[in-house]
């Protein structure tokens, strides 16, 4: 079984489109979709977190409002003008777009699709029912470039692993070598379209048997990494091994060579390459550096924003406070029996009273990433810089 987060049904000639999502919040212990009808749902389902990963952020906002629109067009209820459709395809991707604000994904959606909708209102003959379908139709696009684009990401990215770490080139030579990686938060099938893309690579290596061990590390407070990643691990037999993030460093003292690389996502690259993702890259990435580890970072090109200089003008969303002084998962008997049926339970698991900082994300400065993983290729710093201009059409 193939794991999917998001199932959306184009119209067919008696339906309207359709938007399912696999609700992370209850996840790993419950396999529940809820449906997504409108803008409104996706938003909050977004901030709930109920989906989280940046190309998956992106996608369902997109999708959401495809239903919208192919829903008003198969009722007849789209607005009477090309004009007045395009617009009010503009107000409700301004308004998806404020759902969470550090990735960048969804902001290049909202840019992109303005674009095309802008487009087929030029076009001769444009009508409301054109823009709609214009609209539908580059919605319905990103749900699967962003699975190939993932699967080129994991291939490029094993390939460097395989050529530039000790490891991989001692495993390439010798299949009885090991060779570990290290990720961190989720960035796989469930925080994508499918795939996915530091999880894409672990992926990719361990199809060409150059895999011996994926480590994740818990992600706190959020615990992406013990509830989603290790799902997807688990999901797909790779062998591994759950960390809490304080143990990372231990890690990387006991494992030594045989720790090839850690390969974390991005929720926006800058220009400089300064990196924000999940709170705990940055000390992962100067971990590495101390332990002489590579350190990459795996993101489609809709990640890197090069109208963003550096990290220090990347806007970090900080969330509530119960993230970190509670946690919820089913109850569990004294003899380790999980009580699936009784749904979750929340715990407090600090003293009432105490200021909390909750922020979701952290800056990882250029300097201390080797490479951005990419559908492309892999970038890598010339003279100590980042120049990512060669990976995108010149204007
Ligand atoms: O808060 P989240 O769970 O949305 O954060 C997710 C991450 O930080 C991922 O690493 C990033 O979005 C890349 S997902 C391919």
């Amino acid at each position: 079984m193939v794991l999917q987060a998001i199932q959306y049904e184009p119209a067919s000639a008696d339906s309207s489109p359709t938007l399912r999502i696999l609700d992370q919040l209850v996840l790993p212990h419950r396999t529940s979709y809820v449906p997504i009808r409108s803008c409104e749902e996706a938003h909050a389902a977004i901030k709930q977190m109920k989906v989280r990963g940046a190309p998956a952020i992106a996608i369902v906002a997109a999708l959401a409002l495809a239903v919208e629109v192919g829903g008003a067009a198969k009722t007849g209820k789209l607005p009477a003008t090309p004009e007045e459709v395009k617009d009010s395809i503009g107000q409700r991707l301004d308004f998806l777009k404020t759902s969470r604000p550090t990735a960048v994904n969804l902001g290049d959606a909202v840019g992109k699709l303005k674009i095309v909708a802008k487009k087929a209102t030029l076009q001769p003959g444009a009508s409301a029912e054109s823009v709609a379908q214009a609209y539908v139709a580059a919605a319905e696009r990103m749900l699967v470039d962003d699975v190939s684009d993932n699967k080129a990401i994991g291939e490029h990215g094993a390939r460097w692993i395989e050529e530039n770490t000790a490891a991989g080139r001692k495993r390439k030579a010798d299949r009885s070598q090991e060779i570990a990686i290290l990720t961190h938060c989720n960035t796989g099938s469930l925080a994508t379209a499918g795939y996915g893309t530091a999880l894409g690579v672990i992926r990719s290596l361990r199809a060409a048997d150059m895999l011996t061990r994926a480590y994740c590390s818990e992600t706190r407070p959020y615990n992406q990494g013990s509830r989603l990643t290790a799902y997807e691990l688990v999901h797909d037999e790779i062998p591994a091994t759950l960390i809490t993030d304080s143990m990372a460093c231990a890690l990387m003292a006991r494992e030594g060579d045989r720790l090839a690389a850690i390969v974390v996502g991005a929720d926006r690259v800058a220009a400089n390459g300064d990196t924000a993702n999940k709170i705990g890259t940055h000390s992962l990435a100067v971990l590495a550096g101390h332990h002489g580890v590579k350190f990459l970072v795996a993101a489609p090109r809709t990640t890197i924003d090069r109208d963003t200089a550096s990290g220090m003008d990347i806007v970090i969303e900080e969330r509530a406070p119960e993230e970190v002084t509670r946690i919820k998962g089913p109850r569990v008997t004294a003899d380790g029996k999980l009580l699936l049926d009784e749904g979750s339970e929340m715990v407090s698991t600090a003293a009432v009273g105490i200021d909390v900082w909750n922020p979701a994300f952290d800056v990882t400065p250029a300097e201390l990433i080797d490479g951005v993983v990419t559908e492309v290729g892999v970038v890598e710093k010339v003279d100590g810089k980042f120049n990512f201009d060669p990976i995108f059409p010149q204007p």
